[in-house]
């Protein structure tokens, strides 16, 4: 719909002084991601004509942490108002265009809202997006007469009565560029607070005659920003919700919606089940029929049909088959890459490791830097010493190999196919194919050996 393009400018100046912290605010994560990503995320999904983020304190880091071509940033400095921000913008915008102005700390507008606002504007129009509080206190009130919008109060202008009107300014707004070019430059601050006010604009549409329309939000948490920690917090509540609701719609079990963390991208197949205090992070992706008992973490993941995750295990940049079986408490690092019907058992570190079909490691292991076969049995206490204190080293197990409990493979080593190692064994040189290993001081028995006796002290 080309004729509904839009310029898009996103206020991202402010300080943000209440968060009491070095991050920027609009930097500061929700579900993992910065407040101002989830604002460009609504924006790009509209297609616009530009992007122009107003930046101020903080900019270089912001900048760096969002670096995107199709962004155009604008620097602020100082800042003296939302009507100054929206200015330094005006020679990057498309004149034919209307500009659509957006917060970078509200996160979560909705597109839909966005499209019908834009819709309400049209291309000779302003529209802003209002909403009825009972609690306006602190929002700029929208003043009608008759009906029709006539200005926007700021609180701290607001007399008595003005006070009293529960409609209020969100701040986000469309607006014809070419007016806007017209009429910022004309703005005063001869108000409360000595700013030059976006919200301004309003009374000088309405003096000229121009249509000054209002569209409300469809979920109250649309159009809350972000001051301080206690609504950042509780827009990652809200957020969360959202997100868990979409899930189970997909079809998703959810042991408790209210106790899953999604901070990226979950996709999910048929009949997945998902127990309480999970967190995803990045990209994870749960196949058909996939379980997850509480308390685990997934980061960047696959995760193949029929597996089963037992709690409090760790998952870090993995692929994982079908059918695994995983945990309690298994931790499974970058570069791992497990076939089908593996076990990984409590207490196990696998790092950088390949493991085909079928193998097991059920207790108390490390594997790192390691490449395992199928059917492969690795036993409790094995251990694949892959760093000399300088490199690190590959250990190759090939298919059918059986690692005795307590194992030490001293990397660079192979473990042929179809080899025993015994229990015990400090493997420091290739174990032969089809051949028992085992590196240990013979076992010797002493008969009738007796104890050493006390000696009674007098
Ligand atoms: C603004 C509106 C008010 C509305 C409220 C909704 C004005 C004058 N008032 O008030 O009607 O009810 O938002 O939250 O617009 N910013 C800049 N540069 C500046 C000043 C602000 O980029 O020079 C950015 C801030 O980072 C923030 C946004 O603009 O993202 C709004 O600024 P803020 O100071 O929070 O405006 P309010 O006083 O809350
Ligand atoms: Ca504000």
């Amino acid at each position: 719909m080309p004729e509904n393009k839009l310029n898009v400018v996103i206020l991202a100046a402010g300080q943000g002084k209440r968060m009491h912290s070095n991050l920027p605010k609009v930097l500061q994560p929700l579900a993992g991601r910065p407040l101002l990503a989830h604002v460009l995320d609504v924006a790009r999904a509209l297609q616009p004509e530009v992007i122009c983020v107003i930046h101020g304190h903080g900019g270089e880091q912001v900048r760096e942490a969002l670096a995107a071509p199709d962004i155009t940033w604008i620097k602020q400095e100082p800042q003296l108002g939302t009507g100054h921000a929206v200015l330094q913008a005006i020679p990057y915008l498309e004149p034919s265009r209307p500009t659509l102005v957006l917060y970078g700390d509200v996160p979560m507008i909705r597109l839909e809202t966005l499209q019908r606002l834009a819709a309400i504007a049209g291309d000779s129009a302003v529209a802003l997006l209002t909403a009825n509080f009972e609690r306006p206190h602190g929002y700029g009130r929208i003043v009608r007469s008759e009906g029709a919008i006539r200005r926007i109060v700021e609180e701290q202008d607001a007399d008595a009565a003005e006070r009293m009107i529960g409609e209020i300014n969100t701040g986000t707004l469309v607006a014809p560029t070419s007016c806007l070019a017209r009429w910022l430059p004309s703005l005063g601050k001869r108000n409360a607070q000595g700013e030059y006010y976006l919200t301004d604009i309003v009374a000088l549409a309405a003096t000229e005659g121009l249509p000054v329309h209002s569209a409300q939000p469809e979920e109250p948490w649309e159009t809350e920003g972000v001051n301080n920690m206690v609504q950042l917090a509780a827009l990652e509540r809200i957020h969360q919700r959202q997100r868990a609701g979409k899930l189970m719609e997909q079809g998703v079990r959810l042991a408790d919606p209210a106790r899953i963390e999604v901070r990226g991208d979950l996709s999910c197949g048929r009949d997945v089940f998902i127990d309480i205090g999970c967190v995803f992070e990045g990209r994870v992706e749960l196949a058909d029929g996939v379980s997850i008992a509480p308390h685990c973490v997934l980061r960047n993941v696959v995760v193949g049909a029929a597996s089963s995750i037992a709690a409090f295990s760790h998952i870090d940049d993995a692929t994982l088959g079908a059918a695994n079986r995983i945990g309690p408490y298994a931790r499974i690092r970058p570069g791992t890459h497990l076939g089908d019907d593996v076990h990984i058992g409590n207490f196990v570190e696998v790092k950088n490791s390949q493991i085909a079909d079928h193998s097991k490691a059920n207790h108390l292991a490390y594997i790192g830097d390691a490449t395992v076969g199928q059917r492969v049995n690795i036993g409790a206490g094995t251990i694949t010493c892959n760093y000399d204190g300088a490199n690190k080293h590959r250990t190759l197990i090939e298919d059918d190999a059986f690692i005795g409990s307590d194992t030490q493979l001293v990397a660079p080593v192979t473990v042929g196919r179809g080899a025993t190692l015994g229990a015990g064994t400090t493997l420091t040189k290739n174990a032969p194919a089809d051949s028992l290993t085992v590196s240990r001081a013979k076992q010797l028995s002493v008969p009738g050996w007796k104890r050493p006796a006390r000696i009674e002290k007098k």
